[in-house]
């Protein structure tokens, strides 16, 4: 599939939204200064997938995390802003992503994966 662009400005500080690359459900947050303090206070260590908060955005660009929405247990697609991280809830057996959508709890194995992107101006993105 073909790289696809989006525009970032209708995203309210707090919100996501979610759009389709490749088939691929691809969330794209709009991370509060909450969220992105709570994710880079976790112990690196102490996580089941271990990955920096800063790893898994762009420099520059930290409120924004862009990640694909398919869960790693078995593929459900998790919601946003729901579970106890402050990131995402998967509902299909419980997995639990935090606001860097790094898995914290539940069965999923490994962190929501960050699709290849990136910024071409600083409200757009390119995905892909
Ligand atoms: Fe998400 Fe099982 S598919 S927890």
């Amino acid at each position: 599939g073909a790289p696809i662009e989006v525009d970032l400005k209708p995203i309210a500080e707090g919100q996501d939204i979610k759009v389709f690359w490749r088939g691929k459900p691809i969330y794209i947050m709009n991370r509060t200064k909450k969220q992105v303090d709570e994710a880079r206070a976790v112990p690196v260590a102490s996580l089941p997938d271990p990955a920096t908060d800063q790893s898994r955005v762009k420099d520059g660009h930290d409120q924004w995390l862009v990640v694909i929405g398919i869960c790693t247990h078995l593929g459900c697609i998790p919601i946003a802003h729901e579970g106890n991280y402050d990131g995402f809830f998967c509902p299909c057996h419980g997995s639990q992503y935090d606001s860097s959508g790094r898995i914290r709890q539940g069965p999923a194995p490994l962190n929501l994966a960050v699709p290849p992107y990136q910024f071409v101006s600083d409200t757009k993105i390119q995905i892909g």
